[in-house]
């Protein structure tokens, strides 16, 4: 098992450096085409990842249990409520506990604090799988994704449309770390936060990219290379729906949007979507969309992750 000095977790884009997105792409690339090939390494043979979950998920706990599998170990799925967790555990307790038993643990929580007290207590690396703030798993899958299929996002623009929510930050961080041109449209009132988009703007202006909120989603969209979106109403905020839905009327990408957009830029969509909601049907299945290619990548991006925090591979 790692040792309390020397593990690493990863909760945020703060945890991993320009040049380890880098290196970890080199490597998910290899992952990639040795699993398609059939020569896949089991690097990971007798490690264990535990899989705390208190929200739902399809593409997370399937993608992290079928790449550790793939990797030689194996992966348990905990749920939240059938711990004691449930009854009242504290979370620390709880993170020490499992640091006895497995080799690392993904937690998809609610508050953000919570994945920051499992790092802190457990001696295994903690990786975020979705917490109310940050979801870096998927945002470093869609920038892999972007690459494969455009090079390097370094310089190019991409657009948000949409809620200010943890795939919002988690890509407001991704512009400020690798240096490319975010515009987010969001309504009144479900922007990001105002502190984490004022320090992400002072790193991206160092890294040559930039983010910028605005109102209107076609000036978002305007010669974007990238266009992204997310449901309106995430886990957890299901009492506010019908009042979200109201408030994003007019944040729909539509085929319209697009055209704003470069005529090959992508669009990408984190899933589970809502077809006529956030998005229409025709951009979802449509020639520009990667959405299924994302959602693939989870797995191969994930399994170079697993790699790097609880295998003996060095990025
Ligand atoms: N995109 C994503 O994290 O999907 P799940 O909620 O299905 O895990
Ligand atoms: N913003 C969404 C992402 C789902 C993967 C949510 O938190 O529900």
């Amino acid at each position: 098992m790692n040792n309390q000095t020397t593990k690493r977790d990863l909760l945020t884009f703060d945890d991993i450096t320009a040049e380890e997105i880098r290196r970890l792409f080199l490597r998910t690339h290899h992952i990639k085409q040795a699993q398609k090939a059939g020569e896949q390494e089991l690097t990971l043979k007798g490690r264990t990842l535990g899989m705390i979950f208190e929200k739902p998920s399809t593409r997370t706990r399937v993608s992290f249990e079928t790449g550790m599998f793939q990797l030689g170990g194996q992966a348990l799925f905990l749920s939240a409520q059938d711990m004691q967790l449930g009854r009242g555990e504290e979370l620390s307790d709880c993170a020490r506990v499992l640091s006895r038993y497995v080799d690392g643990i993904m937690v998809r929580t609610f508050a953000h604090k919570n994945v920051e007290i499992m790092a802190e207590y457990a001696t295994v690396p903690i990786i975020n799988g979705l917490s109310d703030d940050f979801h870096p798993c998927q945002v470093l899958t869609d920038l892999f994704t972007f690459e494969e299929h455009r090079g390097p996002l370094t310089g190019k623009k991409v657009a948000w449309i949409g809620d200010g929510n943890n795939m919002a930050n988690s890509w407001i961080q991704a512009a400020a770390k690798i240096g490319f041109h975010l515009v987010l449209a969001c309504p009144v009132n479900y922007g990001p936060e105002a502190k984490l988009l004022s320090q992400m703007q002072r790193e991206a202006s160092a890294t040559g990219g930039s983010i910028h909120v605005v109102r209107n989603p076609a000036e978002a969209a305007a010669a974007a290379d990238l266009v992204c979106t997310d449901t309106w109403t995430s886990m957890g905020q299901e009492s506010e729906q019908q009042r979200r839905v109201r408030a994003f009327a007019g944040y729909r990408v539509d085929e319209a949007l697009m055209r704003e957009a470069k005529p090959e830029a992508l669009f990408m969509h984190c899933l589970p979507a809502h077809r006529g909601e956030e998005v229409t049907a025709g951009v979802m299945d449509g020639a520009q969309s990667v959405i299924w290619d994302e959602a693939e990548n989870r797995l191969h991006v994930q399994k170079a992750i697993l790699e790097w925090l609880l295998g003996k591979i060095t990025l």
